[in-house]
């Protein structure tokens, strides 16, 4: 594996499968230790690990969709939200078709869709189980009768607009019926594979 010092250089072209998989792992266990990046072209559909690496590259905030079901209320962690369109108020997130909770998403007319705060990592890993223990979390019904959990940075209460095939996930568009605009904190970051703050520039 080519390395500088114990490190990836990051102007080396990867030439083969056997040493993308040694930087992969290498990259997985001294990510910790100072290496940021290596450079080099690849084919996605042949490299799924080095895609989601890549796609992780990108720094989202981190949000809780929930749904009311006849069962009670679920919750979804995802970064895949996206603000579509202003007029008329469109949001859009993507829930992956393997997941167990796909199905009330898929299927809900209404959702909340909450910004978390960087106090609310555990929430955020909470809500990537399957079942999060809602008995210890402070929410009520919102006008769409989604569930409304306290605390967001802000809250979209939607209904359902539009569902698109996207892949291994779904494309989910909905229409923001009512904004809950909470108290101004610092936001929660998702940046590779790791939760973090925000370092705002001050001038
Ligand atoms: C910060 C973060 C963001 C995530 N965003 C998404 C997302 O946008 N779409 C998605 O399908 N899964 C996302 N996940 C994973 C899901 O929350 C969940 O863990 C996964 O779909 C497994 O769901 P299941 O237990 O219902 O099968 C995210 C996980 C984390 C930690």
């Amino acid at each position: 594996m080519p390395r500088d010092g114990g490190k990836p250089r990051c102007d080396t072209k990867i030439r083969n499968e056997a040493e993308r998989y040694e930087i992969a792992l290498y990259l997985r266990f001294h990510s910790d230790f100072g290496v940021r990046f290596v450079m080099g072209a690849f084919d996605p559909a042949g490299d799924p690990f080095g895609f989601r690496h890549a796609l992780g590259q990108f720094a989202t905030g981190v949000t809780v969709v929930t749904t009311m079901t006849p069962d009670g209320p679920v919750g979804f962690t995802a970064n895949s939200f996206a603000s579509v369109s202003l007029d008329p108020p469109l949001v859009m997130w993507c829930p992956s078709k393997s997941s167990r909770r796909l199905a009330p998403f898929r299927d809900a007319a209404t959702t909340a869709i909450h910004v978390l705060p960087a106090r609310d990592r555990d929430m955020a890993a909470a809500f990537t189980r399957h079942a999060a223990d809602w008995g210890a979390i402070d929410w009520q019904a919102g006008s769409n009768g989604a569930p409304v959990i306290a605390g967001a940075l802000a809250t979209f209460l939607c209904r359902a607009e539009a569902t698109y095939e996207g892949g291994d996930h779904l494309i989910l568009v909905s229409r923001v019926v009512e904004v809950l605009a909470g108290e101004t904190l610092e936001p929660l970051v998702f940046h590779g594979g790791r939760y973090g703050g925000f370092d705002p520039e001050r001038r």
